[in-house]
């Protein structure tokens, strides 16, 4: 299988959001990354339910919708009738997170777990039966346009070889820092799905930036 691009939202034009949805809808992405961020879990505030209703009318890929909020489980059946596909929450945020993926997939979604840079993935072990994609931050949540954190690699490796040690159906993404430069190695390290906002949304032609992410060859 060929790897995914998920363009994050959050670096796109808020007053003219339709605009940079449409060029992520003409464009080779797959997935649309929405950030949710409650000013509690991470200390910034992204956008909620109104924004991401908007966004579903008119996208034409899948939301994938990250949660950076406490108490995800409160949340779940409204981030579904907003119009997520892919689900992920953190880690770090879940006390019960097997009630929390199966409640998620019951909805109908894909379920994401996301980890922060310090925890590390052998934590995951008993949960990827369970779930069908891994978050691994590649900088601490919160912000866009931060600098990719190296050790990185070595967590997707061990997280790579964890789930096809065990033949599970888990994709791994990653999110924070990626652009044309490190995407090629992400790929190679076992990534299946790269999130990129400020490299995408920064840059001079969006779809091209969008295109070089996909044909990394
Ligand atoms: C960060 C968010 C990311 C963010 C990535 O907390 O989870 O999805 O949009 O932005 P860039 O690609 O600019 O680092
Ligand atoms: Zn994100």
């Amino acid at each position: 299988m060929s790897h995914l691009v998920s363009p994050s939202l959050l670096a796109a034009d808020f007053g003219n959001l339709a605009k940079d949805v449409n060029v992520i809808n003409e464009s080779l992405a797959d997935w649309i990354h929405c950030d949710i961020m409650d000013g509690v879990f991470v200390p910034n505030i992204s956008f909620g339910f109104p924004v991401i209703e908007q966004v579903k009318k008119i996208a034409r890929k899948p939301l994938d919708v990250h949660l950076m909020i406490i108490d995800p489980d409160r949340y779940l059946s409204r981030f579904h009738d907003a119009g997520a596909d892919i689900l992920t929450v953190q880690y770090e945020a879940c006390n019960h997170l097997n009630r929390t993926a199966a409640e998620i997939r019951r909805l109908g979604m894909k379920a994401g777990v996301a980890v922060n840079p310090h925890t590390t993935v052998a934590l995951l072990k008993n949960i990827l039966p369970y779930i069908d994609m891994v978050l691994i931050m590649t900088v601490n949540p919160g912000f866009g346009g931060q600098s990719f954190i190296k050790e990185s690699y070595n967590k997707i490796s061990e997280l790579r070889k964890m789930i096809d040690d065990g033949k599970y159906d888990v994709f791994i993404e990653v999110d924070g820092g990626i652009d044309t430069g490190n995407a090629r190695k992400l790929i190679e390290t076992g990534v299946d799905v790269l999130v990129a906002g400020n490299s995408i949304f920064s840059s001079k032609d969006p779809a091209d930036t969008i295109k070089k992410l996909k044909n990394l060859t």
